[in-house]
Formats: structure tokens, C-alpha cells, sequence
């Protein structure tokens, strides 16, 4: 089922989400609605807390459109070891008409447990990376323009500003 995504300013975003416990059918009929609402998006990436579950489950699927789909899910995610610098354009699915450079690690090894709960680790570089990055960051209230500089986020709360008033 495709669930609704909110958007900032919504406080929801801001939470920390907690580790999952058990992996029940409440958590997989989560990942499952997490994957489908990317998709349909269609987006790179989505974290729970994305859809007002604040549950630490994450799905990334960086695949391009001319290839075969290939799905993370990714529950209690940890960034284990970090190296490198990168600063390319992100935008999020909870960040309307907005997208700018952050400063991220270019490769990232992420331990994590399937859907099947068994343990799992990824070693990421670029887009995966900072995909990783990102949604891990959402499970702990935190989005990509929190990242921006003072000036930066400045701008952006004046664009979104305009948004909302030209709605
Ligand atoms: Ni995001």
C-alpha cells in the first residue's frame, strides 16, 4: 500500500526513531508499503520516520530505469566505518522542489539486518553512499538541508516559504 510521505516543516521528521525489537508482520508489512511509496515516488531512498512510522527501517534502491530493480531493506542500520569526502546534489522525497549539495563520506561500510533478520554488511561508495548516509540520517530526525550552511538554509526556508504561499 502506498502510504503518505511528509514533507517539512513537519515536526514528525524531527523525531529519532527507535531500534526495531522484532521482526514481525507489522515490520514487513512496513518495509514492503516503504518500498511501493518509492517507487512510485519514484525516489532513491525512504526512511520510516519519512512516512510517520519512527521505526529504524530504511529501503534504498539506486538501480537506474533501464535496469532490474534492486532493493535494500535495511533494519537498525549502523555506519560502521567511514572514509572520504563527497559533495554531490541530493534532494529528498520530504524536501519539496529542493535539491543541493551536501557534504557527505564517499564510501561508508553499513551493518544492518534483513527482512529475514539476519545480519548483513554493505560496502558503499558514491550514489549508495550517500543514499546510505541520507536515510540513516532521517532515522535519527535529521534531513539533508540540515546539513546546509546558515546562509544556505536561509534561502531555502525563504524559498519553501514561497511555496507554501503560492499554494
Ligand atoms: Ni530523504
Amino acid at each position: 500500500m502506498i502510504r503518505k510521505i511528509l514533507t517539512w516543516p513537519d515536526p514528525e521528521l524531527k523525531k529519532k526513531s527507535a531500534a526495531v525489537v522484532v521482526i514481525n508482520d507489522r515490520i514487513r508489512e512496513l518495509a514492503r508499503d516503504m518500498a511501493e511509496t518509492m517507487y512510485d515516488a519514484p525516489g532513491i531512498g525512504l526512511a520510516a520516520p519519512q512516512l510517520g512510522v519512527h521505526q529504524r527501517v530504511i529501503v534504498i534502491d539506486i538501480s537506474g530505469k533501464e535496469e532490474p530493480p534492486d532493493l535494500i531493506v535495511a533494519i537498525n542500520p549502523v555506519i560502521v566505518h567511514a572514509e572520504g569526502e563527497s559533495y554531490e546534489e541530493e534532494g529528498c522525497l520530504s524536501v519539496i522542489k529542493y535539491a543541493a549539495n551536501v557534504r557527505r563520506h564517499a564510501s561508508v561500510v553499513v551493518k544492518a539486518l534483513t527482512l529475514e533478520g539476519e545480519e548483513k554488511t554493505y560496502r558503499a561508495e558514491e550514489l549508495l553512499a550517500v543514499a546510505f548516509q541520507h536515510e540513516i540520517d532521517h532515522l535519527d530526525g535529521i534531513l539533508f538541508v540540515d546539513h546546509l550552511s546558515p546562509l544556505k538554509r536561509e534561502i531555502f526556508k525563504r524559498k519553501q516559504r514561497r511555496l507554501a504561499e503560492a499554494d
